[in-house]
C-alpha cells in the first residue's frame, strides 16, 4: 500500500508480470522491425521507465527519441490542443514506434499520431504499457499492449499522482472506499 497526498493505492501489477510482459513484447518487435531499423518515439514523462526497460530488450538495431506533449487553449472555444514538443530528428520515411504509458481516452495519442503522421513517416505503430478499454473515445490501432486494464487510476512505474510516484516497481491502483 502507497499514500500520496490524500489517496491511498494498492498494488495492481506486480514488479516481475510487468517485467516478463515488456520482454514479450520487445520479442515482438525484435520479430516484426528485424530489417526496419525502427525509430523508437518515448512520451515523456509518464513512459521513461517502460522505455528504458523495453529498450534493454531489444537486440536489433533502433534510433530512440524523447518527446513532450503540452496541452494549451488555442481558443477558449476549441478546448485543449496538443503540441510535440522535443522532437529534432526528421521523421519523413522512418518506421516509428511511439511509447506511452497508458492509453486512456486515446485523445492524446491520436493526436501525437495525427501530427507525426504529417511529417511523412513510412509508418506509425503504438507500444503502450497500459489501455483502458472502456474509456477510449478514439478509433485507434494500438499494435503492442502490455496489459488492458479497467477504468481506475493507475499510478506507479512512470505514471504519476500530481507529479509524484513514478518511482516505483510495480504499478498501483487508486483505492476506493
Ligand atoms: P488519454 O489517453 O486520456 O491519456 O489522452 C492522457 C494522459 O493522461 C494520463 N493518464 C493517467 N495517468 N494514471 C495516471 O497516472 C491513470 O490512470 C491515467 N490515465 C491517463 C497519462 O499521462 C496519459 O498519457
Ligand atoms: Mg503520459
Amino acid at each position: 500500500m502507497i499514500t500520496i497526498k490524500d489517496k491511498t493505492f494498492v498494488p495492481f501489477i506486480p514488479a516481475d508480470a510487468i517485467q516478463a510482459r515488456i520482454q514479450e513484447l520487445a520479442e515482438q518487435i525484435n520479430q516484426e522491425y528485424a530489417d526496419k531499423l525502427p525509430l523508437i518515439v518515448v512520451v515523456l514523462n509518464g513512459a521513461f521507465l517502460f522505455a528504458a526497460d523495453l529498450a534493454k530488450h531489444i537486440t536489433i538495431p533502433c534510433e530512440i527519441t524523447f518527446i513532450r506533449v503540452a496541452s494549451y487553449s488555442a481558443t477558449e472555444s476549441s478546448g485543449q490542443l496538443k503540441q510535440i514538443l522535443g522532437l529534432n530528428e526528421s521523421i519523413a520515411g522512418r518506421d516509428l514506434i511511439v511509447v506511452e504509458d497508458i492509453v486512456d481516452t486515446g485523445l492524446t495519442i491520436h493526436e501525437v499520431c495525427q501530427q507525426l503522421q504529417a511529417m511523412h513517416p513510412t509508418s506509425i505503430a503504438i507500444a503502450t504499457l497500459l489501455f483502458k478499454p472502456s474509456a477510449l473515445k478514439e478509433k485507434l490501432d494500438l499494435h503492442y499492449v502490455g496489459f488492458e486494464i479497467e477504468n481506475r487510476f493507475v499510478l506507479g512505474y512512470g505514471l504519476d499522482y500530481d507529479g509524484l510516484g513514478r518511482n516505483t516497481k510495480e504499478i498501483f491502483v487508486l483505492h476506493e472506499e
